[in-house]
């Protein structure tokens, strides 16, 4: 009979990140798809404020929690960490080759951790919500003159004898039109990897649900569970223990 072992893998940091994550990526994405049909659902100008406005306070909580993770990464438990994170390293060549090479042959290898094509999935994961936060707070900045960056934009924007404290979306009677013509074309590349950061993430998103399902429901074990109790049941050896575990 196989015998089941418990680890303790996901730390209490991890697991909070991932769920703060999972909820506000789910509002982001609702209320950025209405953000983005907003013609279609024949919103007025107060509508889109209302719309963005919301996003961008979903926005905050969502970019503090990454950075939090970030932080965590370096300060976390081993399976936080960057180096059980970040592809590369010693010998992770050959952890890939021996994974694939045990994968085809039926026989996945148990890791406490991300495996080595888990550890890129991860990476690119982790980098595209970067990039999302980052280009998201510029255009909270260009949008709404909402921190980190708004208030320096509203100053280069306001028409002369116009408090720049006093701007307005959409309120263009208010600014100088050829500081806001510039300021547009500062903003277009941030909208438009925003723009697509979406559909990267909701792509990304389904892929990791899906593998997370299927490699449960082939090789047994808990992954979903363990992301809420922190615990792995394995019925074997995990090839990450002595590194990590
Ligand atoms: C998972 C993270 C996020 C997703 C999936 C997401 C999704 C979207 C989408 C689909 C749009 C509409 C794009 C368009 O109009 O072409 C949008 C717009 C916007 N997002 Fe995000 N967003 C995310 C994070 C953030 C963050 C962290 C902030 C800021 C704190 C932010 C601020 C904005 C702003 C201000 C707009 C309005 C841009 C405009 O159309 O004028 N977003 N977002």
């Amino acid at each position: 009979m196989t015998e089941l072992k418990t680890y303790f893998v996901w730390d209490a940091g991890t697991r909070w990140f991932h769920w703060i994550n999972l909820l506000c990526m789910l509002g982001l994405i609702a209320v950025g798809a209405a953000i983005l049909n907003d013609e279609a659902i024949g919103m007025t100008n107060d509508g889109k404020i209302l719309l963005k406005t919301v996003h961008v306070w979903i926005g905050y909580i969502f970019a503090l929690n990454l950075l939090w993770r970030l932080v965590w990464a370096f300060i976390g438990g081993p399976h936080a960490r960057w180096r059980a994170i970040l592809p590369g390293g010693r010998g992770y060549m050959n952890e890939v080759r021996a994974y694939v090479a045990e994968f085809s042959a039926g026989r996945p290898r148990q890791y406490l951790g991300h495996n080595p094509l888990g550890r890129i999935a991860v990476t690119l994961l982790l980098l595209l919500l970067l990039l999302q936060a980052i280009t998201g707070l510029v255009l909270a900045g260009t949008d709404l003159f909402y921190p980190p960056i708004g208030a320096w934009i509203a100053d280069r924007i306001a028409a002369p004898g116009v408090d720049p404290a006093t701007l307005v979306p959409y309120a263009k009677e208010m600014y100088d039109t050829v500081a806001y013509d510039a300021m547009r074309a500062f903003r277009k590349p941030f909208i438009t990897i925003h723009y697509y950061g979406f559909f990267a993430l909701l792509f990304f998103a389904v892929i990791h649900v899906l593998a997370v399902v299927l490699t449960e429901l082939r090789d047994g074990g808990n992954l979903v569970s363990a992301m809420i109790s922190g615990r792995k049941v394995l019925n074997g050896p995990p090839a990450d223990q002595t590194k990590t575990g």
